[in-house]
């Protein structure tokens, strides 16, 4: 059957250095500035990237926001009340540390530098990162010169805002979105007549200063952030109507006391036994890592390869009663953070009410509630690592893409076999028909074998072909991507044939 998945088996998996090769040649990303060299921590988006982007956005924000009665969309701006940023704890706290090597000036991030030399970090602080790297000898992987001592460094970018550049026109570009939604709270409440329990999402830029960016898209001085600030009355953070729909849902938790007693793989286990042993804190906070993982899994990253860590105590953000990383493990690189979901209590909101001096409560059953919120963080371009990492198929000894069809740049591909007249005209026909509804591209150059080859990379998941015998009977072929099966349908059914497929591949390894 044509959507049944074709047997395939992971490639020898990429590097993350390999997948960058791969999706420059394909157009997905471009090193930003590549002209002049590039500039480390930026990347441009290739049209290829750029309808992946847009597919992944757009389908978070329906997922999380459209289908929902209970969230509303904001689009915060990147610069704002430099305040925010005093008043959120990042101008004093949002630090890494940074380490230059006496003898070449190379510079480093301290725990970094100690993890890559197989020595682990148990806490982010200047004292132990210090006694870290004289206990064991650390030096410039670069140049083997002594290194200094580590010194903290802010990671937000800075700018002025206004003709002069004097400390008052001082602000910063936005470390993550998640304040324009706490400076938003008052708004929403007053303009939409909201009641607890809802959230607040939205998406876009945010900006840190890395101090070794790497890992292709892995860690960026310039990414996309998609969060959610779900805000739940303290007292009821157990009361989640939609607790049942989710508790048997099977996932892979590392908690943080396993950590503790070095354990390194995490255990399956339902939502429900770990409320109910205690290991995630609450039924709110259950469900947002239950509704994450979801969504995941739907826009198709392997859901085997995902696994939920707890942070332990010494890497809980300032804000943080508890938090989750959800996980991917990546080929060499291990289990990395693709997404944050943590319960930050009201820590924000209390902060700006006591900075602005603003009110930042609502009322709940006739009291006076500053709300706790449950925040899923994700990073769109780690999603999108993730998304291609699953994909990345060896299908009959040739590279698929097998991206799911939802979030394709490319739905459909229209080909004539031979480049000749009569099959050319009746293609382009084809072609104008479907673009109307589909993102679909034309292409008569070279093979038919290379065309799908070339389509079958870019994850293209249905290709439309005129032969001979659409000139006598106006019937074409629709071969799958992933089968390499193909059926015959009149050119007159043809876009209903096609919504058919889509619409039942949205089942697609369910
Ligand atoms: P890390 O520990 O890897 O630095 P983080 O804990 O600082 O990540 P958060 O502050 O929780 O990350 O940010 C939420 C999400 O934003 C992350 O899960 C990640 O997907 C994304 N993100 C954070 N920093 C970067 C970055 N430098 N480049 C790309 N994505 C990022
Ligand atoms: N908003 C969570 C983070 O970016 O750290």
């Amino acid at each position: 059957m044509s959507l049944e998945k074709a047997e395939s088996k992971t490639v020898q998996e990429m590097t993350l250095q390999e997948l960058a090769s791969f999706c420059t040649r394909l157009g997905f990303f471009y090193p930003s500035g590549r002209i002049y060299g590039g500039l480390s921590g930026f990347y441009d988006y290739g049209p290829l990237g750029a309808e992946l982007r847009r597919e992944i956005l757009n389908d978070w924000w329906w997922y999380f926001v459209e289908r929902r009665d209970d969230i509303w969309g904001i689009h915060g701006s990147i610069i704002t009340h430099p305040r925010t940023w005093v008043a959120s704890g990042h101008v004093d706290s949002f630090i890494d540390f940074i380490v230059t090597c006496k003898k070449c000036g190379a510079e480093y991030r301290a725990d970094h530098l100690l993890e890559d030399s197989g020595i682990s970090v148990p806490e982010l602080t200047l004292e132990t990162l210090s006694k870290l790297i004289k206990d064991h000898g650390v030096r410039c992987p670069k140049c083997k010169g002594e290194l200094g001592d580590p010194t903290p460094f802010n990671l937000m970018f800075t700018t002025y805002v206004g003709p002069k550049k004097t400390v008052a026109s001082l602000a910063y570009l936005r470390p993550e979105t998640a304040q324009l939604i706490f400076t938003n709270f008052r708004n929403i409440i007053m303009t939409m007549g909201v009641k607890l329990p809802f959230g607040i999402a939205q998406y876009g830029k945010a900006f840190r200063n890395e101090i070794s960016p790497r890992g292709f898209l892995f860690r960026l001085r310039e990414f996309e952030q998609m969060e959610i600030e779900y805000f739940v009355n303290p007292k009821k953070l157990d009361e989640c109507p939609f607790y049942n729909e989710i508790k048997g849902m099977e996932i892979n938790l590392l908690s943080a006391e396993m950590q503790e007693k070095r354990i390194k793989e995490g255990v399956w286990i339902t939502i429900e036994d770990a409320v109910d042993k205690g290991l995630i804190g609450c039924k709110w906070h259950a469900y947002w890592i239950a509704e994450s993982l979801r969504w995941l899994k739907n826009i198709g990253i392997d859901y085997k390869r995902l696994r939920v860590r707890e942070h332990i105590k010494t890497e809980l953000a300032h804000y943080a009663v508890q938090t989750f990383d959800v996980e991917f493990l990546f080929p060499q690189a291990g289990w990395k953070e693709i997404e944050g979901i943590s319960n930050r209590s009201d820590y924000d909101l209390r902060k700006h009410q006591e900075y602005s001096g603003a009110e930042m409560h609502i009322y709940d059953d006739g009291e006076k509630v500053i709300p706790y919120v449950i925040e899923p963080s994700f990073g769109l371009e780690r999603v999108i690592l993730a998304v291609l990492f699953s994909s990345l198929n060896e299908i009959k000894g040739r590279r698929v893409l097998s991206l799911h069809p939802k979030i394709a740049p490319i739905k459909v591909g229209v080909f004539p076999l031979v480049s000749k007249p009569g099959f050319v005209e009746k293609a382009k026909e084809v072609y104008e028909m479907l673009k109307e509804e589909f993102k679909t591209i034309y292409e008569a150059k070279d093979s038919i074998g290379r065309r799908y080859a070339r389509a079958d990379e870019r994850g293209v998941p249905i290709c439309v072909t005129i032969d001979g015998q659409t000139l006598n009977d106006n019937t074409v072929t629709i071969r799958f991507r992933d089968t390499r099966e193909q059926i015959r349908v009149p050119i007159e059914d043809l876009k209903e044939k096609i919504r058919a497929i889509f619409r039942e591949w949205s089942t697609y390894g369910a």
